[in-house]
């Protein structure tokens, strides 16, 4: 049944979807309702830690230098690229939350600066799948660095917030270091895990002539409201 209501809702978004491009040119956004994307609740505020590991020495190095500085002098202009674990805790073999994916770049000329464009991807629990984006500059010298949250997905939808990355420790031989992400951002109450019931409401607001679930049908996808970063503090003992 779920999957017959699967694809009769894809067929419907294909064909809305065909028929509104039919559209002429100035009419192709509209104004939808907040209520059907579940958007009509508080905001939550949300705040955690994770600790993030660059690994540029060893063998599987997960931080990368595809570019280097333009002079020897300074790191300006030099790019990393990155996929680093976000862990639970500092050492490097507590619980793996998610991947640190994106770049930095030396982007200061007399100093140590960096420009910071990467995803926070998470992995577990309810977070599956749901991410961060954080963009922003890392006088990394600095014993504080702000950077803001500039936008999210899944369950960080409209997210925005900052973070303030705090080194842990670091290797000055070789540049391994860990520093610790302590986040905390605003987004929205999401409704719905499942994005086919999401996607059917939006098709109901479309006015497609074919049966919809139920209100209860939409409960049943309503998310639990406690913080689930609490339960996987637990589970790490912090
Ligand atoms: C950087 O320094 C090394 C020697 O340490 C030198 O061989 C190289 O040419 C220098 N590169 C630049 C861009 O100045
Ligand atoms: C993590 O590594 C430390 C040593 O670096 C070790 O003492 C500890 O038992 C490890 N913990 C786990 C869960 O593997
Ligand atoms: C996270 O989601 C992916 C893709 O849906 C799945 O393969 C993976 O097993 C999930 N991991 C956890 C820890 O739930
Ligand atoms: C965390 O653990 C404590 C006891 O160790 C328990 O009382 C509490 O209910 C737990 N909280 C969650 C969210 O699991």
């Amino acid at each position: 049944m779920a999957k017959l209501i699967f694809f009769l809702a894809v067929q419907i978004l294909l064909l809305a979807v065909v028929s509104s491009t039919g559209d002429d040119g100035e009419n192709f956004a509209r104004t939808i309702d907040r209520k059907l994307l579940g958007l009509h609740k508080k905001e939550k505020l949300t705040h955690f830690k994770v600790y993030w590991h660059d690994i540029l020495s060893g063998p599987n190095p997960t931080s990368i230098m595809i570019q280097p500085p333009v002079k020897n002098t300074s790191y300006f202009g030099a790019i990393s690229m990155i996929d680093n674990a976000l862990t639970a805790r500092v050492p490097m073999n507590s619980t793996v939350l998610g991947q640190a994916q994106g770049f930095y770049a030396g982007a200061a000329q007399k100093e140590l600066g960096f420009l910071m464009a990467m995803n926070f991807a998470f992995k577990t629990g309810k977070y599956n799948g749901s991410t961060i984006t954080i963009l922003g500059r890392n006088t990394a010298l600095s014993e504080v660095r702000e950077m803001p949250i500039v936008g999210g997905s899944g369950l960080f939808r409209f997210a925005r917030g900052y973070v303030e990355a705090r080194t842990k420790w670091i290797n000055l031989k070789n540049g391994d270091a860990t520093v610790e992400y302590s986040c905390t951002l605003k987004h929205e109450a999401k409704r719905c895990r499942d994005e086919l019931q999401c996607n059917i409401v939006v098709i109901q607001r479309s006015q497609a002539k074919v049966g919809f679930p139920t209100k209860d049908a939409v409960k049943e996808c309503a998310l639990p409201t406690e913080p689930e970063l609490a339960s996987e503090k637990n589970k790490t003992g912090r």
